[in-house]
């Protein structure tokens, strides 16, 4: 299993935004998450929403892995058996998944740290498999407006783009505009513990 730091201390302020998304009252709230890493968040968060019905996703085996061990140790029914997701290919790559059918999609701490390409596929998926009115919520350090601020993040961004040119943070504008070109508007944003923030975006 790999256990992350970052996340064991973002899973529970994460699952206090998602909670505002899940009615207790709803049967079945199906949510794919999209880089699932370590799979601790999915756990966390299913086992503390029990309507849930959470599909773990990630490009990389290992994380495919650890996810499963997550599920297996902790005996958690209402997380599914992660899927391979590569988020720069085509939502039709996506295991199968039919369009208009999820209730939410999150995806936390991808975007800065992979292609645009990648942050662009997640996006065109949303559009494509959320229903009507359903939310999209990414979570991560961002730019607003062009400005990245405190300087921890300035450091931070420069850090990413020198060990690869295309990652570093992403700009709000820009993710609006991507968001919109796709059906959805950015709706909120929720400031986070560590100068990150939670994006809502939510499909037309
Ligand atoms: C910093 S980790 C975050 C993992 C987890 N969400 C968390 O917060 O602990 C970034 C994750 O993005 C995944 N990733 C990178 N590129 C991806 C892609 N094209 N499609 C899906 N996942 C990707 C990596 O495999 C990795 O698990």
């Amino acid at each position: 299993m790999i256990v992350a730091a970052a996340a064991e201390r973002n899973k529970e302020p994460i699952l206090r935004v998602l909670r505002d998304y899940v009615s207790p009252s709803a049967a079945e709230v199906r949510l794919l998450e999209v880089a699932s890493g370590s799979g601790q968040h999915a756990v966390h968060c299913a086992r503390a929403l029990p309507n849930l019905l959470w599909q773990p996703s990630d490009v990389d085996p290992k994380c495919l892995e650890s996810i499963s061990a997550f599920i297996a140790a902790l005996r958690v029914r209402n997380v599914r058996p992660p899927i391979f997701l590569d988020s720069s290919q085509s939502w039709e790559t996506w295991g199968g998944m039919r369009p208009n059918t999820l209730d939410l999609i999150v995806n936390i701490n991808m975007m800065h740290i992979s292609e645009m390409r990648c942050t662009e596929g997640l996006f065109k998926g949303a559009g494509k498999l959320l229903k009507p009115k359903a939310i999209l919520i990414t979570y991560g350090p961002y730019a607003i407006n062009g400005q990245i601020s405190p300087q921890s993040n300035v450091d931070f961004d420069c850090c990413l783009r020198q060990r690869n040119p295309a990652w570093g943070l992403r700009d709000t504008a820009l993710l609006q505009q991507l968001a919109e070109a796709n059906g959805l508007c950015l709706e909120r944003m929720v400031d986070m513990p560590a100068n990150n923030k939670c994006l809502i975006f939510r499909k037309q």
